[in-house]
């Protein structure tokens, strides 16, 4: 009884940390967080949808990534070859868009070697993440994670899964990320499950508009803290460098697009996201749109993932369903149109489109 206690404690105090961890490399991607700063920049959304790059062919989709952290990042047959071989290097690529739900698909090799993590993170300005983390001391297992608006404090966010030989074969890890639902599959195996109502209650939810990281860095420096390095599997030996991953592919779905994202409130829940058009000023709700639930709970799966907002081009919008409303009367929080409703056991979304405002 005493040692399962302990264990439990050590287990506990293992998962805080490795939360931390995860926290911080969140954080340091956010200049702004639109749940406690106004006047954040618009989140430019991936529109281009579905993407999908092939890194195997030797260059750099330079419209859609960015290389950053000390490092080597080159494109080679082998995909993109991210190298770190020296303290201080963390060779990372980043989407320069967001997408607002959706499925993202990584084929790739994690780095080898004690202290090494290899990590693959969707996350968002006001800190909701969603990970897969792999330590380079164990080629035989993948971590998945996730938080909600920046908090760790709560204990059973991370997961592990056996995946053989992550180091020396190309598995594919998929992120399926759904109002409602996130599962992690690996090569088409689904290896967890997250609802909605189990983060929290909902609100620990990831739920806001993601950027896709994909790195690794040296969990095990000296530097580190101690939990760090302990959850990295251990103190990172640089003279055993240098560490590579291999990353081959790319596919991303947005299932919300838009030209770009904005916080509605400081809220930080799906429903208060706005999506806009190309062009659209701020406040012009001809060309801005709501994803919102109507009713207060059930939410089960979307099933149309497609929005007008997707679109550049506003050909689109004049075919489609035509909604007469004024903004008077629809105020943000409605819960009718360019909208998420319930229509039998799914969702559907309505075009949110003012032919006049009053
Ligand atoms: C953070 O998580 C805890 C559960 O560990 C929860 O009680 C709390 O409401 C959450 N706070 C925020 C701001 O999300
Ligand atoms: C990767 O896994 C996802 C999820 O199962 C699947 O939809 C996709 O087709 C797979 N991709 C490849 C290249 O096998
Ligand atoms: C989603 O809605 C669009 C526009 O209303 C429609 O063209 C499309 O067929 C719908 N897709 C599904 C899967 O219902
Ligand atoms: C929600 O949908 C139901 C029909 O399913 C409708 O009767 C009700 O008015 C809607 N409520 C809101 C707030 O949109």
């Amino acid at each position: 009884m005493g040692n399962d206690m302990l264990s439990l404690l050590l287990l506990r105090l293992f998962l805080v940390l490795s939360a931390l961890v995860a926290l911080a490399a969140a954080q340091s991607g956010t200049d702004c967080n639109p749940i406690k700063t106004s006047g954040c920049p618009l989140d430019i959304g991936l529109t281009n949808n579905p993407y999908s790059v092939d890194s195997t062919k030797g260059t750099m989709d330079q419209a859609s990534w960015t290389s950053s952290g000390a490092g080597s990042v080159i494109y080679t047959s082998q995909g993109a070859v991210l190298t770190l071989s020296k303290k201080g290097d963390a060779p990372t690529i980043s989407t320069n868009w967001y997408i607002f739900f959706g499925r993202v698909e990584v084929l790739m090799r994690a780095a080898p070697r004690t202290g090494i993590v290899s990590s693959v993170v969707l996350g968002s300005d006001d800190g909701d993440e969603i990970d897969w983390e792999l330590i380079g001391g164990n080629n035989d297992e993948v971590q998945t994670n996730y938080f909600g608006k920046g908090n760790v404090t709560l204990y059973n966010r991370g997961g592990n899964s056996a995946v053989h030989d992550v180091q020396g074969t190309r598995h594919n890890y998929t992120i399926d990320w759904q109002i409602g639902q996130l599962t992690w599959y690996v090569d088409g195996k689904a290896v967890r499950t997250l609802k909605e109502e189990d983060a929290v209650g909902g609100l620990n939810y990831p739920q806001t508009p993601m950027k896709l990281r994909i790195g690794s860095w040296a969990g095990g420096d000296p530097d580190n803290a101690p939990g760090t390095i302990a959850w990295a599997g251990g103190v990172t030996d640089y003279t055993k460098g240098p560490f590579t991953m291999y990353v081959e592919r790319m596919s991303v779905t947005n299932q919300y697009p838009a030209a770009s994202y904005s916080y509605g409130d400081m809220s930080g829940n799906w429903d208060s996201i706005v999506l806009k058009k190309d062009g659209a000023a701020d406040g012009d709700q001809s060309k801005e749109g709501i994803v919102k639930k109507n009713g207060s709970s059930g939410i089960a799966s979307a099933t149309n993932s497609s929005s007008l907002l997707a679109s550049s081009s506003s050909s689109s919008s004049q075919s489609s369903p035509t909604l007469y409303l004024s903004s008077a009367t629809m105020g943000r929080g409605d819960g009718y149109v360019g909208r998420l409703f319930k229509v039998g056991g799914g969702l559907v979304l309505l075009p949110f489109i003012l032919h006049f405002v009053i």
